[in-house]
């Protein structure tokens, strides 16, 4: 079995046609299925491909999942702009708090779907002072990156190791995932305690 997240969390991605097509080809010459996680579907910003759709050898083998949370708005969304409306809001709402990564010169990613934005912390020096505790002194660079921004900030922001295998740890260590599903209010607030990482740069 293959599985991929198209748009995908956290990078963002969303798989264009092409390669889905080739994806979909591997799987029908190995004979493989396909799970193809599109529960953000509804949140593209470009053009999204069910890969299900390239032809009747791929809807065999292919399973797609949804979301329960999606599914329930599906029907209201339908008749009132519901899901063109938000994907506007989120984008907006991706340019407002991007902001504060941009004047702290943070690499960070455009998604072409969803609401997550990857920023790369490499930058950052956790002060040395900074005492970490025993049980999670083992801990890779972006757990800690994590736990510095919520003590020190008051920022919660989720570690990119969580979504690779143990195999890749250091492929997210610099990387932490911000979500901007939330209140201006609470993203300008956030924007203005990230503010303080301005102190902890390297150059
Ligand atoms: C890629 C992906 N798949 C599936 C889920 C589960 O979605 P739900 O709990 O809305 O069914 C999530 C939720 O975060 C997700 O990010």
């Amino acid at each position: 079995m293959i599985v991929i997240n198209t748009p995908n969390n956290p990078t963002g991605k969303v798989f264009p046609r092409e390669e889905l097509r080739h994806i979909s080809d591997i799987c029908v010459r190995h004979n493989l299925l396909l799970l193809s996680d599109e529960v953000y579907d509804r949140l593209s910003y470009v053009p999204f491909t069910r890969v299900a759709i390239l032809g009747p050898d791929v809807q065999q083998r292919t399973i797609s999942i949804g979301s329960e949370a999606a599914a329930a708005a599906y029907e209201q969304s339908l008749y009132n702009g519901f899901w063109s409306q938000t994907r506007t809001l989120l984008r907006e709402k991706m340019i407002r708090l991007c902001q504060v990564f941009q004047k702290l010169d943070l690499p960070y990613t455009i998604p072409e779907g969803g609401y997550f934005i990857l920023v790369n912390l490499a930058k950052v020096q956790i002060p040395r002072v900074y005492r970490i505790p025993p049980h999670i002194r083992d801990r890779r660079r972006d757990f800690l990156l994590a736990r510095f921004l919520i003590m020190e900030l008051g920022v919660a922001a989720i570690p990119a190791n969580e979504f690779y295998s143990p195999e890749h740890p250091c492929l997210g260590e610099n990387y932490l995932r911000f979500a901007v599903c939330q209140d201006d209010e609470i993203l300008d607030l956030a924007k203005a305690r990230l503010r303080r990482l301005q102190l902890y740069l390297t150059a």
